[in-house]
């Protein structure tokens, strides 16, 4: 238990739509295939599909368009979707993209002892980080290669918590998908938003960007 001791030791951050704007591209790369599908899909609809597994985003993006498809057609989509995808990070995606204040304050938690994690549902984390020129921040990675529950299950987050050898309460996570704050909640952890508070309401506070973030802050909590 941690009731007494309420100190933060870890922080754990998703990826996409956090420390890196990738999730317009996951979100143009859906749209190009709805497209193909005969239908769209608008903003307020991609609120569901962040911060889940490519597969559970085609069942979600099939049953909006009332479609039913094989499951080696759902293969053949989300490696097209992918495809789509992997051609944004490689013709947009620079050290440049992630995301405003990110860096230093990656760089006072590891100056101040803090231990840190990315816990991402992103197959294509490892590429991500490596191109951003991140990777090094972190002591442990978890992506969708090693995990088999989607949030809002918090496997992804638990499993960063034991590699970093912290328990799950004095974990922080920074998330920016309503599915992951609750994983986060789930897995009795905390959990800063990432993004507009009436979308990510369960989380214990939202920040627009890191600009607003400091280890001070983490006290708060
Ligand atoms: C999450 C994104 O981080 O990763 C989702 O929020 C995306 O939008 C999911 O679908 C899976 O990503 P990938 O790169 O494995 O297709
Ligand atoms: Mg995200």
């Amino acid at each position: 238990m941690c009731l007494q001791d309420k100190k933060i030791r870890a922080c754990i951050f998703d990826m996409d739509g956090v420390l890196v704007n990738t999730e317009k591209y996951h979100f143009m790369a859906w749209q190009r295939l709805t497209e193909t599908l005969g239908f769209t899909i608008d903003e307020k609809f991609n609120e569901n599909l962040k911060g889940v597994s490519r597969s559970v985003c085609v069942d979600l993006i099939l049953k909006h368009g009332g479609l039913t498809k094989t499951q080696e057609e759902k293969n053949a989509l989300a490696a097209q979707k992918n495809e789509w995808f992997l051609e944004f990070v490689k013709t947009e995606v620079t050290p440049a993209n992630v995301y405003p204040g990110v860096l230093d304050f990656l760089h006072s938690l590891k100056s101040k002892g803090y231990k840190t994690a990315v816990g991402s549902a992103s197959k294509n984390t490892m590429l991500l980080l490596n191109k951003l020129e991140i990777i090094q921040y972190f002591d442990a990675i978890v992506d969708g290669n090693m995990i088999e529950k989607a949030k809002p299950n918090p496997e992804v987050f638990l499993k960063g918590a034991e590699l970093l050898n912290v328990r799950p309460c004095e974990c922080v996570v920074f998330e920016d998908a309503y599915s992951g704050v609750e994983a986060a909640k789930n897995g009795g952890m905390y959990c800063i938003g990432v993004g507009s508070p009436e979308v990510l309401s369960k989380a214990d506070f939202c920040i627009r960007t890191f600009m607003e973030m400091n280890v001070e802050r983490l006290k708060e909590l």
